[in-house]
């Protein structure tokens, strides 16, 4: 489906942003290897956190839904049974890297498989540290989906320094842990989102300039109701289009405000935005804010390359509000990017060139000659099926003189099924 983005004059309203895609899976993994009952308050209705309840009915979990809310009878560590068909991952690489860590951990015999996009991301990465630990794991080409898993002699407890700066990577192997009878320790030097060590209150402690967390057989999963936060992920889309918009007010309702997934924010305080939080409060383990947004005069920067793992999807719509500030920004240190459901540093090198915004794609990044005044050409840009170029290029399109196209702009739906309608309410 192409949708049609008109100029805006200006964007005024109150949203709330839809609950986080990280925390909603997380939620239901855990709640379904626990041995007890959960409940999680506000589940994600889009189409990657219903992939990973839809491979856990696969798996024996039983599962009622009721809209947001979710009631998952936990199957135990050890009642998870073997699917009659491939788990099917959809496009999604937290539910294929996590649940892979599940799965092989607990010797489950089946098969993972997803889209063509999820099909060619390498699961290498958790395919090496898995095999380590004793698992049966094996991929096409011993890097790609379709996955398969088979029963094994027993975990071992490794401790790994994380390669990547990854909580996909991070997670997959401390879930694998919670397998084993020694324990697993991941040492990370630059932190990434930390939902899982959070929700499963697993132990931690500082190591060098990061932290060391641990997992093994004798953690229990804790008993709780999950109350799932706003994605301040899909949040940052309206943080960049209030900032750009003269007149512009929008506000958000109870948006997830955990500290290693905010680094959006302080880039575009440092661009000089005008974002108020105001209300700090927490809803279950995590913390939440409303945040007010108001527009501002942008100035570039260079981002700092220790920030991109706490920004690393918000990075394509930082590039959209760096195409509006005065002066040169420079993205580094963001090759991860490329390893996304589409390659999103050539995606919105691509995007970015369509709207004539003057920029350089380089290896690990991309430099921003940036513009107050900068009016994007009206045009066709391509999403490449990737959620987050449909959205950063809505949010680009607003700004033009006249109306462009997205293409393939249903992708929306993987993190954000109310997006379009969300841009309409507050359209002025
Ligand atoms: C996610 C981690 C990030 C992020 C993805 C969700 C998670 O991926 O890009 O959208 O829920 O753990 P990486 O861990 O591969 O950086």
């Amino acid at each position: 489906m192409t949708e049609y983005v008109a100029p805006v004059k200006t964007l005024k309203g109150k949203l709330v942003p839809p609950p986080d895609k990280s925390i909603s899976h997380r939620s239901a993994l855990f709640a379904a290897i626990s041995n007890e009952k959960s409940l999680i308050k506000n589940y994600s209705q889009a189409a990657d956190p219903q992939s990973t309840l839809a491979c856990l009915q696969q798996l024996g979990v039983v599962i009622d839904q009721q809209d947001n809310q979710v009631t998952i009878y936990g199957a135990g560590r050890e009642g998870l049974t073997e699917p009659t068909a491939p788990l099917d991952c959809g496009n999604s690489g937290t539910t294929m890297r996590l649940l892979a860590g599940i799965v092989a951990g607990a010797g489950v015999e089946c098969s993972m498989v997803g889209d063509a996009s999820l099909s060619a991301r390498t699961m290498k990465r958790i395919i090496a540290p898995i095999t380590e630990m004793g698992g049966h794991i094996s991929g096409r080409d011993g890097a790609y989906a379709p996955l398969n898993i088979r029963p094994h002699k027993g975990i071992r407890g490794m401790r790994y320094p994380l390669p990547i700066a990854s909580a996909q990577l991070k997670s997959a192997v401390l879930l694998t842990g919670l397998f084993g009878e020694e324990p697993t320790e991941v040492v990370e030097s630059v932190l990434s989102r930390d939902h899982t060590e959070r929700l499963l209150d697993l132990k931690s402690e500082p190591y060098g300039t990061g932290k060391l967390i641990r997992s093994s057989r004798s953690d229990v999963i804790p008993a709780q109701t999950y109350t799932v936060p706003g994605d301040f992920s899909a949040a940052a889309f309206w943080l960049v289009a209030g900032s750009i918009h003269e007149g512009a007010e929008i506000e958000l309702e109870s948006t997830g405000m955990n500290p290693s997934r905010i680094a959006a924010l302080e880039v575009l305080n440092q661009m000089g935005a005008n974002i108020a939080v105001e209300n700090p409060r927490s809803e279950g383990k995590e913390p939440v804010a409303d945040l007010k947004i108001t527009p501002a005069e942008l100035k570039a920067i260079k981002l700092d390359p220790s920030l991109v793992p706490n920004c690393i999807d918000e990075l394509p719509v930082l590039m959209v509000a760096m195409c509006f500030a005065d002066g040169t920004s420079s993205i580094s240190g963001a090759e991860e990017l490329r390893h996304k459901e589409t390659d999103r540093l050539s995606a919105m090198s691509e995007i970015l060139k369509r709207a004539g915004a003057s920029i350089e794609e380089t290896e690990d990044g991309m430099l921003i000659h940036g513009n107050p005044g900068f009016t994007p050409k009206p045009a066709t840009y391509p999403s490449r099926h990737d959620h987050r170029m449909a959205m950063a290029a809505a949010i680009l399109a607003t700004r033009s003189a006249s109306r462009s196209q997205i293409e393939d702009a249903e992708c929306t739906a993987i993190s954000y099924p109310e997006f379009w309608a969300h841009l309409n309410q507050i359209s002025r």
